[in-house]
């Protein structure tokens, strides 16, 4: 009996004392925020803590309507839904991963490159503690917890989108692991991709830069009637993307929005950039149809297009690409009807259409050797070529690879070989002389017959 009075009395004097600890505690965490001309409300939450609260409430209320949204879209093929635990990567598989690369930040999450034990590498998406929005937040409300909390959500509806939109032009997500210790402590593991460098893109062969196009209207064509409606990318950067194997994929998704403006009328539709100012319909139904479409078109138009597509386009596809980049530019037609001038275009370029005007005896000149590979090669450099010490390009057939050598002073010989650009265009290996030539089932070598006889042209 008197031990059990004394235990209680222990217990009484710890309660106490941790009582009057956080009543001291809370005074200075308080004071703290006094000194910012913060004054505590009578209900002794002050209106800087108030306004935190009511941001991350107002973030929780997004996320829950963004699920509701989702929860309605029919996922009728299984292996699809994210959910399925099977092809998720969760919080037990990262335990043991180790981060080996750095990929790249911006004012929000950190992405770092891990490897999973089966030697499959991964991107880890997480909040970036030294990032904008980080710092903002600790500036107003300097509660570490409640600003990793709030930055958060901005993670959590990224998760939330890239589950349930799925395309080829965005980045897969293939699990998340959520920190049992803090409320914040959310990772992304998502397919690892690289960093789209745009000076490297704009001296790739034109080829590449027109997948990279066509790959961002598909993607546009596929935003505009989502499963989630119509989706506006509303930070649309080229940092917002990253390439995995020649293919442009979006990764940046917290700021996408999923609700088309609303209006009185047509003057309430204005989207507006630097160098150009559209109004769109105010519909019957009060919202601004289309406009989430225009405003990724034309951001498509001015960060994409204007880049890479006009320069060096093939002679016969140019007024095609003339026509696409007056019609994106001044924003005259749907993105429906862009993304088919595009396949034209796409259509032309793998049929060799383009080639029509090449004299067909061409290859008269060169002596072919197939099921050869020519050996201690004297390559010369050329541009745009797929590698850099030598003259690569692509061709449709070796009637045009004859055309290209003979239209390069030093060439004397080139290649082909089975292996295929991502139109199914043959790589063609352009040289100026080799030492010998070795059998090789896969590729076949056409020497010029005027210039291996020594002759001048
Ligand atoms: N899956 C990925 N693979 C490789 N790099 C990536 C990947 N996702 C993002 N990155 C890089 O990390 C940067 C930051 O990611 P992002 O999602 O854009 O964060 P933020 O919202 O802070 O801008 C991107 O600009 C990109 O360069
Ligand atoms: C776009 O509209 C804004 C506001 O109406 C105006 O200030 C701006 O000058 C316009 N820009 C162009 C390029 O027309
Ligand atoms: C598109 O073509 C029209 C008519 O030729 C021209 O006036 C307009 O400036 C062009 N727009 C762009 C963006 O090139
Ligand atoms: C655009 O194409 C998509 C998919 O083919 C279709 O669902 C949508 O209705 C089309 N939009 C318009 C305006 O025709
Ligand atoms: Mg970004």
């Amino acid at each position: 009996m008197t031990f059990s009075k004394t235990t209680f009395s222990v217990f009484f004097f710890v309660a106490l004392l941790f009582l009057a600890l956080t009543v001291v505690l809370k005074q200075w965490h308080f004071g703290v925020r006094e000194t910012f001309g913060d004054a505590a409300a009578p209900d002794g939450l002050t209106p800087v803590r108030n306004r935190l609260l009511q941001q991350l409430e107002e973030r929780q209320q997004e996320l829950e309507q963004l699920c509701i949204s989702s929860d309605n879209v029919p996922t009728t093929l299984g292996f699809m839904d994210p959910r399925t635990p099977e092809t998720e990567i969760g919080c037990e598989e990262l335990s043991g991963v180790n981060a080996v690369d750095f990929l790249g930040s911006g004012y929000t999450k950190t992405v770092l490159k891990a490897a999973l034990p089966e030697g499959l590498f991964v991107a880890l998406k997480s909040v970036n503690h030294q990032g904008t929005d980080m710092r903002l937040c600790m500036e107003d409300f300097k509660d570490h917890q409640s600003c990793h909390e709030l930055v958060s959500f901005k993670l959590r509806k990224e998760i939330v989108l890239l589950q349930r939109l799925q395309h080829p032009n965005i980045i897969k997500f293939k699990g998340q692991c959520q920190d049992s210790a803090l409320v914040g402590g959310i990772t992304a593991v998502l397919e690892q991709g690289m960093p789209l460098q745009m000076i490297q893109l704009l001296q790739s062969p034109w080829e590449e830069r027109f997948r990279v196009c066509l790959g961002l209207v598909r993607l546009l064509q596929y935003l505009s009637s989502s499963p989630l409606g119509s989706v506006a990318l509303l930070d649309f950067q080229p940092r917002q993307f990253v390439m995995v194997s020649g293919e442009l994929k979006l990764t940046d998704l917290d700021d996408a929005s999923i609700e088309e403006a609303r209006c009185e009328e047509d003057s309430d539709c204005l989207l507006q950039f630097p160098l150009r100012n559209f109004t769109f319909r105010c519909s019957s139904s009060r919202i601004c149809e289309g406009l989430n479409e225009m405003r990724n078109l034309y951001n498509a138009y001015r960060y994409f297009f204007t880049y890479l597509l006009p320069h060096q386009a093939p002679p016969v596809l140019k007024p095609l690409v003339e026509k696409i980049m007056n019609s994106t530019g001044d924003l005259k037609q749907s993105i429906n009807k862009t993304l088919v001038d595009f396949e034209e275009v796409l259509h032309v370029y793998k049929s060799g259409l383009h080639l029509e005007n090449v004299p067909p005896l061409i290859t008269k000149d060169y002596a072919v050797l197939k099921g050869m590979r020519s050996v201690g090669n004297m390559e010369y450099r050329c541009w745009p070529s797929y590698n850099e010490q030598g003259c690569v390009l692509s061709v449709h057939s070796a009637r045009e690879a004859a055309l290209i050598c003979s239209s390069h002073p030093q060439c004397t010989s080139f290649s082909l070989s089975n292996e295929r650009t991502w139109t199914g265009r043959l790589l063609a290996s352009f040289r100026s002389g080799f030492s010998h030539l070795v059998p090789d089932v896969n590729s076949a070598v056409y020497m010029r017959r005027v210039k291996a006889s020594g002759a001048v042209l």
